[in-house]
């Protein structure tokens, strides 16, 4: 399982590293030095997602024997069509090994398993990470699959852009990356062979074709290069990553990649009540983060107390150095302090010990103040890989509503997007460091209230349904 884990990590250790060789911030990744031998990761059990497929699990199907190993994992949602996609591509990955192995007397193995990314409204991207072993050699493949919550249909890429132009932007834009990889310092330049950028241009000739096989990941569109296709095979696959926003030209108003509209989840269909409804109570979570602020957090707290309303502060340890008496107060009056690290980094650019001593800084800081570590932990920008939950090796809470209080500004923009996407079990994102914010959340407070829902801290959500959230995974909703 760690090796899978690692796998991933590799592989997004890589996209760093080539991170400064291209213009601008696009990526290029050379999947030669990904690391030897993955297999299955833990199960990650099941998510509750909104829309279309329900919920995503993991299924397993095995095959033993004494030439051959073969272990596939792979999602299944409430949906007959994703489900039938997943199965096909899983039956491949199945056919091309048993083809690869026909003439070989070796025992062989096949492992596949799979990520699965929310992206924002309503698109999950799923990459399957493919591993068969036969005579010592192993290929490995990436095989994305991207579809939308609302229909439960898969993605195409045309449904992400609008225009005309947008494939041949995408075609000079990847083919300009690659060429890029190849020179200097870039991941693939042993394979420049004194070939200069119009030539290296003209020998991978990009096409719209080399565009169909691509993913959504934290803000960027990744395009998937099958071994052998722009570089030779021992590179294995080559990804291309390109950030959303310098695409923003060309995305589709309604399916917008970049969060440039927020849009509350799509309508749910059924899922089962839990048993705390038999009160006929809703329960949902106010989170604040990357304070505490010298004014604003206490001007929010004033709020909570006159409401009688108990909140989650996730502290950045920088602030809590510079606002100590404030995490006093926070935490005796009745809300829960957890750590959103120190610095607030991308801990997905870190390696292990650097993700510890954000976390650890932060967890010294607060335990001075209020006696105990922070429960939980919320990384910036949501951003947890492997490294990342196996080094907190805590309970990691992201949101399920994010109003994207920072970019608006506005209260009752801010209100009107939390009221519209409440469900309960939700955790709702917001920062104490906008005085905007703070004027919602009166708003946001009385207009929930008068739909049935009580406030509570996420740790008290988690007890009311029964999360039971493991360390080292992240918990988005209390359902
Ligand atoms: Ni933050």
């Amino acid at each position: 399982m760690k090796q899978t884990l690692r796998f991933i990590a590799g592989l997004l250790a890589l996209l760093l590293l080539c991170a400064g060789c291209g213009s601008g911030d696009a990526k290029v990744l050379d999947g030669a030095a990904v690391e030897e031998g993955f297999a299955p990761m833990e199960a990650n059990g099941m998510e509750t997602l909104q829309g279309a497929l329900g919920y995503v699990a993991t299924l397993t199907s095995s095959e033993s024997g004494t030439t051959h190993e073969v272990r596939l994992r792979y999602p299944k949602s409430m949906d007959e069509h994703f489900n039938r996609v997943m199965r096909l591509a899983a039956s491949e990955e199945m056919k091309q090994f048993h083809l690869r192995r026909s003439s070989s007397k070796n025992k062989n193995t096949l492992t596949m398993d799979y990520e699965i990314k929310l992206v924002d409204e309503g698109i999950i991207s799923i990459l399957l990470l493919s591993k068969s072993v036969v005579d010592d050699a192993a290929k490995i493949r990436l095989i994305p699959h991207n579809f939308s919550l609302k229909t439960g249909y898969p993605l195409k890429l045309g449904d992400l852009f609008t225009g005309k132009d947008y494939e041949a932007v995408l075609i000079q834009r990847v083919g300009e990356e690659l060429a890029r990889a190849f020179d200097g310092n870039g991941p693939l330049s042993a394979y420049q062979n004194g070939r200069d950028h119009d030539r290296l241009l003209k020998d991978l000739a990009i096409t719209a074709n080399d565009l169909s096989s691509f993913y959504l990941d934290d803000g960027e569109l990744c395009f998937v290069f099958e071994e052998g296709r722009v570089a030779p095979k021992e590179c294995g696959p080559v990804v291309v990553a390109l950030p959303v926003d310098s695409l923003k030209d060309h995305l589709a108003e309604r399916e917008s990649i970049s969060g440039v509209e927020p849009t509350p989840f799509p309508t749910p269909t059924p899922v089962p009540t839990p048993d705390h409804t038999d009160t006929g109570r809703k329960y949902i979570a106010l989170t604040f983060d990357d304070g505490p602020h010298a004014t604003q957090t206490p001007r929010l707290l004033d709020i909570l107390e006159e409401k009688n309303v108990k909140a989650t502060f996730f502290m950045l340890g920088t602030c809590v150095e510079n606002n100590p008496d404030i995490v006093k107060q926070v935490y005796d009056e009745g809300h829960l302090v957890c750590s959103h690290t120190y610095g607030h980094k991308n801990l997905n650019t870190l390696s292990a010990s650097g993700v510890k001593s954000e976390i650890d800084k932060t967890d010294k800081l607060i335990k001075d103040i209020i006696g105990h570590k922070p429960k939980y932990i919320r990384p910036p920008y949501g951003n947890a890989n492997a490294t990342v939950k196996k080094t907190a090796n805590r309970v990691l809470v992201n949101w399920s509503i994010d109003p994207e209080d920072w970019k608006h500004r506005n209260a009752q923009k801010i209100a009107d997007n939390v009221v519209s996407a409440a469900k309960d079990g939700y955790i709702i994102l917001c920062h104490d460091i906008y005085s905007e914010t703070v004027n919602a959340v009166p708003m946001i407070i009385d207009r929930l209230r008068a739909k049935g829902y009580e406030f509570v801290t996420v740790d008290r959500l988690f007890e009311i349904y029964g999360t039971n959230p493991q360390a080292g995974t992240i918990v988005r909703m209390a359902k």
